[in-house]
């Protein structure tokens, strides 16, 4: 077996099926420790159902994902939940303040979280000292994106997985949580793994890219393959035929 050093995950031969409708074909690759990894395909491609299969949601049929060089079976859930933290597009949130829905990971644990820690990921994702107290719904949707990133910063996850988080903001807030997420890459060495259906975004953002479509791993590589693709469909997906 080949173990590339610096493979944060490794999926070898894994598939997925619902109800025996298969949804992910047999996909093996690698996301790299410490890359920014953008995640393109048209819609019900299976991305989400990848970013399940990788934070442990749901097992696959066949075929093995590898975390950090171990099984991701192997894992307990809390330390799994510790290594890969999940942001979605609909930063849910708890009614309460800021400080409150920060707390979240650390109260469902019995533990608390400091203020000057709270202060510390606020100031991670450019938001100030203010907010901490202030309620979440009177947050705009941008606010509210960052709140959700800072949250699943408590436990400096390894590895962050992103769901079309920026795709109901506008775009100087889309600008925001990208330097945001770039900075928490490089000051953490955080793995970034972003889904997007913004290919300019995908490019940009991006050190790799991986292009899916219909449950398969069609081309992946540097971001630059989506200036030049090679498989036809990806052409066309890339060209907005597809979408
Ligand atoms: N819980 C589910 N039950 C049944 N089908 C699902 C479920 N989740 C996803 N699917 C199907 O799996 C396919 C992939 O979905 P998804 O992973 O959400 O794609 P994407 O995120 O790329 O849009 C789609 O055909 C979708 O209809
Ligand atoms: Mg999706």
């Amino acid at each position: 077996m080949t173990t590339t050093y610096d493979s944060i995950i490794q999926l070898k031969n894994v598939t997925f099926s619902d109800r025996g409708e298969p949804i992910i074909k047999n996909i093996t690759g690698s996301f790299l420790e410490g890359k920014i990894t953008t995640l393109v395909g048209p819609s019900g491609a299976g991305k989400t159902t990848l970013f399940r299969l990788c934070n442990g949601l749901i097992s696959p049929d066949s075929g093995e994902i590898i975390i950090k060089e171990k099984p991701i079976d192997q894992y307990e859930p809390t330390e799994l939940r510790r290594k890969v933290g999940l942001a979605l597009q609909s930063a849910t949130m708890i009614n309460g303040t800021v400080f409150e829905n920060l707390s979240l990971p650390l109260t469902l644990k019995g533990e608390a979280l400091s203020k000057e820690y709270a202060n510390e990921l606020l100031e991670d994702v450019a938001l100030g000292k203010e907010y901490l107290n202030r309620n979440v719904k009177d947050l705009s949707g941008g606010q509210k994106q960052k709140v959700s990133i800072a949250r699943t910063l408590v436990n400096h996850p390894k590895i962050l997985l992103l769901d079309e988080i920026t795709s109901s903001l506008d775009r100087i807030s889309q600008q925001d949580i990208e330097e945001l997420i770039q900075k928490v890459n490089e000051k953490y060495g955080t793995t970034i793994i972003w889904i997007t259906h913004n290919l300019e975004q995908a490019l940009t953002i991006g050190d790799y890219t991986w292009v899916m479509m219909a449950g398969q791993l069609i081309e992946s590589g540097e971001s630059s393959i989506l200036n030049h693709p090679k498989d036809e469909r990806v052409k066309r997906f890339v060209k907005g035929d597809m979408e």
